[in-house]
């Protein structure tokens, strides 16, 4: 039986459907990444999203910055795209150098065009469970969702054990499992005997950037792993789980690569098509 949750096979689903959408647009949607620094991550980042953008019809503008830029020359720029109705998505690519606040530099963000979904007003709608349909939500956790949905993966009254409390991943994954009526435990690196809650998970997702922090000995049988860590150890990319050491043992497992990572850019894709729609819903009302 083939075990894997194909991420890259559904992420290029929705992107096609994507396609089709935006083909209807009267305009091309207009995504804006602003880049502090240089990090060697960040510029393979970047290049996958610009080369998604280009793939549905997404225009893409990278804005770059030294590491040592102050913070003001940002929050302008910032002003200035929430300003521009060219623009519909705004993305800060993380992390920013250390003397930035990335949480106050985010905020600086137009919520309708808060493609990441990570300012204060999206999170909030998020935790509030507003059914509003101008909330964004961040494209790592709702891509998991989609992908659990697209499996048929029932939620409601299942253990959902999530391993990492990140405002990216694991605190929205939260609210959105919630939602759908799991019970779900949220572990982090000052959980005490952490497997003694992965072997209780019917749905296990890991988020810590450990390589291989999970294996069998840590999981119940029949259990659905969703890997969201990206480890580089030279040049190659591992997972927080230990792949095949869990497949004999796991019901459906994500791979890495192809698994959770496209489905990530497929919803930044998708957020930016919400963000148009929001934004000309805006320009006709008004
Ligand atoms: N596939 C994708 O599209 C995608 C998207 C986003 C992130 N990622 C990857 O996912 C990983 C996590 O990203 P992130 O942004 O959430 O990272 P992060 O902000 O560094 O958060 C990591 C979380 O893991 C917890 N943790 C770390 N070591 C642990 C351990 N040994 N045991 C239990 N918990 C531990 C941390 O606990 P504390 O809170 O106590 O520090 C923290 O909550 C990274 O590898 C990142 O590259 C992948």
């Amino acid at each position: 039986m083939n075990k894997i949750i194909n991420g890259k096979e559904v992420a290029n689903i929705f992107k096609r459907k994507l396609k089709e959408e935006i083909n209807n647009f009267l305009c091309m949607p207009k995504l804006a990444v602003i880049q502090i620094g240089s990090l060697d991550a960040s510029n393979i980042y970047i290049k996958h999203k610009q080369k998604a953008c280009k793939e549905v019809g997404i225009s893409f503008e990278l804005i770059t910055y030294d590491n040592n830029i102050d913070e003001i020359v940002i929050k302008n720029k910032i002003e200035e795209l929430n300003g521009n109705p060219s623009i519909n998505g705004i993305l800060i690519q993380l992390p920013l150098p250390s003397h930035l606040d990335s949480k106050k530099i985010i905020n600086y963000i137009d919520p309708k065009k808060d493609v990441d979904g990570l300012t204060s007003i999206n999170m909030a709608h998020l935790f509030n469970n507003v059914d509003n349909d101008e909330a964004i939500a961040p494209c790592t956790p709702i891509g998991i969702m989609k992908l659990l949905e697209y499996y048929n993966i029932e939620l409601e009254g299942e253990h959902v054990v999530m391993i990492g409390r990140s405002n990216l991943v694991g605190k929205p994954l939260l609210s959105l499992f919630l939602n759908k009526n799991a019970t779900i435990t949220i572990c982090h690196s000052k959980t005490k005997e952490l497997a003694c809650f992965t072997k209780q998970a019917d749905i296990l997702v890991v988020a810590t950037g450990c390589k291989h922090l999970i294996n069998k000995n840590m999981i119940k049988e029949n259990a659905i792993l969703i890997d969201v860590g990206i480890n580089n150890v030279e040049g190659k990319l591992y997972g927080d789980i230990d792949y095949n050491d869990v497949y004999d043992k796991c019901l459906l497992i994500t791979p890495v690569p192809g698994g959770v990572g496209p489905m990530t850019i497929a919803m930044l894709l998708h957020n930016v098509v919400e963000c148009y729609k929001i934004q000309n819903k805006h320009s006709i009302t008004s």
